[in-house]
């Protein structure tokens, strides 16, 4: 039988679009099974970093394959207790959600299969959004943004990122465009088809994590079968790991 993992994915954009071309391949040469658990802002971060699309082919809503966002009411928990799920995947994990997790709340989504899981014994794996690195801070990256300056330096008559756009998401705001973020999809349509580059997507930049976030994750990593990751290698590494012992109790 393929190995089902549950995946939850909360309002976070750091490793996003790496661990899905991750999971999409493991996917591809495994046939593992993914459930998708979404919160809301999970949801609307996972458009505005355009992976949408894939996700949709990681979990195209058939048997132990759902897309299940947030307030839609059908959650499948019970699937947790009965053991269903090798392993729960909560990547990438929000702030607020790892408060959630650390503190016992279990309000949405995310948090809510993390409860479950710890109840019913199912190992998690959790990759946060705010884990510093060897600089003692975290990355991020930033969905696609115009910058102004170039912009007012050209002063184009006919903005080609604008006519582009397959969603019309760039509107003109006193006179320059502007992404409107309740339409983007993260194509990156606006990025490759400026020639001024004035578009970047995905700009990686550093920030400084909280002590109390940073405490909340410690907290975390000394949870029962809870498993704190940095990068998505070390969450396909431990995959690939069930996936072959999966196999071997298959054949035997
Ligand atoms: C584009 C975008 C990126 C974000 N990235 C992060 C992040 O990396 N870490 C974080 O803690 N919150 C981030 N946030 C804020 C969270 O989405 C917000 O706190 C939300 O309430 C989290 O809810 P959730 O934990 O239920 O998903 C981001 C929001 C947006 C719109």
């Amino acid at each position: 039988m393929s190995l089902r993992i549950a995946w939850v994915i909360t309002g976070g954009g750091s490793h996003l679009r790496e661990l899905t071309e991750e999971i999409l391949r493991l996917k591809r040469m495994y046939g593992i099974k993914v459930t998708l658990f979404l919160t809301k802002w999970g949801y609307e971060v996972s458009r505005l970093f355009g992976v949408l699309p894939k996700l949709k082919v990681i979990a195209p809503g058939k048997y132990y394959e759902e897309f299940l966002v947030e307030d839609d009411g059908v959650y499948y928990i019970g699937r947790l207790n009965l053991g269903r799920y090798k392993v729960v995947i909560i990547a990438p994990a929000t702030s607020n959600t790892i408060a959630k997790m650390v503190c016992g709340i279990a309000d949405s989504i995310a948090s809510t299969v993390f409860a479950q899981a710890q109840k019913s014994n199912v190992p998690v794996i959790v990759m946060p959004t705010d884990m510093p690195g060897e600089d003692g801070l975290m990355e991020t990256e930033i969905p696609c943004s115009i910058n102004r300056d170039v912009c007012m330096e050209y002063n184009c008559n006919v903005c080609i990122p604008m006519a582009k756009c397959p969603v019309k998401a760039i509107e003109l705001v006193d006179g320059y465009p502007r992404i409107n973020y309740k339409s983007c999809i993260g194509c990156e349509v606006c990025s490759r088809s400026c020639p001024y580059n004035a578009v970047t997507c995905w700009e990686k930049v550093k920030l400084y994590p909280r002590d109390l976030d940073v405490e909340n994750i410690n907290k975390l990593s000394k949870m029962k079968n809870v498993i704190v990751v940095s990068k998505p290698q070390e969450i396909i590494s431990i995959l690939k790991d069930l996936i072959m012992n999966n196999q071997g109790k298959s054949e035997t």
